[in-house]
């Protein structure tokens, strides 16, 4: 049995939890920076690390008694992300793990959003195919087996999650955008304009959401169409690509289940969509745990653990971590 501490700072979420075996949530705290940022539209990242320095020891403190168990691990995100934050967590689990005198597991923030599944009820057995969808990425990945990545596609230009932010701003919806863009596009009809799908005939994995933010914004300065129907016809459109990209996915490398994980694997009709009309079981990690969090972190450095793939004090963060950074085998 492991007991393993996760730390997760890496954009505007400060997540700490204390997982068992990689499974089962002992405790875990979130202190969402969304209200902050929301007034900017976006992440301001000065403002991000600032409050992730405020409220870390206290919610470490918190999650800690409240597990009430002795920690065996301290697993932290240590890229990408934003430098500031991800400063922050590296810094204090490090502190952490010196004075617990137990090792460092650095993590990657894909790897822990891959790793959120296996604290569902249902969790996926290797080798998968892995869909990460969330505000900074947007990525087709081969998990052949745990730590074993190979990159099958990713995003271009804007991330999927981007996407739903910056679409959400031209119609003046609130920041987030993905939530609130699913809540808008429930009035409206998803077939009242057809928004081009990006790269939709390249019979590649890469995806591109550019031009389908570009034909959003230039349909509501004609005013012809309701937000509503833009919202849900916008949806319809990044859905759709991310359907049949991982459909093609299947057909290339003939995956046997996938894994749904990000930001974005919280959007409903994605959800419904892949369940439906993929020829494979999909995997999901619970609402909760789409959004960054420390369960996730606490979860993939607990496999790590396991399979000697851990850190020393000398590692530092890295805002453009490639996923196939593997660690220091001890
Ligand atoms: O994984 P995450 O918390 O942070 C990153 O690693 O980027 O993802 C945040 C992204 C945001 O872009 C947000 O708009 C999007 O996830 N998101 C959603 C939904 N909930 C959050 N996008 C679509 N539908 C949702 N329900
Ligand atoms: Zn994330």
């Amino acid at each position: 049995m492991a007991i393993v501490l996760g730390i997760e700072t890496s954009c505007d979420e400060t997540g700490i939890a204390v997982v068992e075996d990689g499974r089962r949530i002992v405790a875990s705290a979130l202190a969402s920076q969304v209200p902050i940022h929301a007034q900017f539209g976006g992440v301001v990242p000065e403002i991000a690390s600032r409050r992730h320095t405020q409220c870390i020891s206290q919610l470490a403190q918190q999650t800690i008694d409240e597990a009430g168990v002795a920690v065996e691990a301290v697993a932290v995100t240590i890229g990408p992300g934003l430098m500031g934050s991800l400063m922050v967590g590296v810094g204090f689990a490090k502190g952490l793990a010196y004075a617990w005198n137990v090792p460092l597991v650095p993590v990657h923030h894909i790897e822990g959003h891959i790793f959120s599944v296996f604290l569902s009820d249902n969790p996926p057995t290797f080798p998968f195919l892995a869909l990460v969808v969330s505000g900074g990425h947007t990525c087709l990945i081969a998990c052949d087996e745990p730590h074993q990545y190979r990159l099958l596609g990713s995003t271009r230009d804007d991330a999927v999650g981007e996407s739903f932010d910056k679409v959400a701003r031209m119609l003046e919806l609130p920041y987030p955008g993905g939530p609130s863009i699913q809540e808008a596009a429930k009035a409206g009809n998803p077939r009242a304009i057809r928004f081009p799908r990006g790269l939709e005939h390249s019979g590649e994995l890469e995806f591109s959401y550019s031009g389908l933010k570009t034909a959003v914004l230039y349909a509501r300065q004609r005013q012809t169409a309701s937000i509503a129907d833009l919202a849900a016809s916008f949806q319809w459109a990044a859905v759709d690509v991310l359907v049949s990209k991982t459909q093609l996915a299947i057909e290339k490398t003939g995956a046997a289940r996938l894994v749904l994980a990000g930001g974005v694997a919280a959007n409903r009709l994605l959800r419904e969509r892949l369940v439906a009309e993929l020829p494979i079981p999909v995997h999901m990690p619970h609402l909760s745990l789409c959004i960054d969090n420390g369960a996730m972190i606490a979860a993939a450095g607990d496999s790590r653990f396991r399979h000697g793939l851990r850190g020393d004090f000398r590692v530092t963060p890295d805002p453009n971590l490639p996923l196939c950074n593997k660690g220091v085998r001890s």
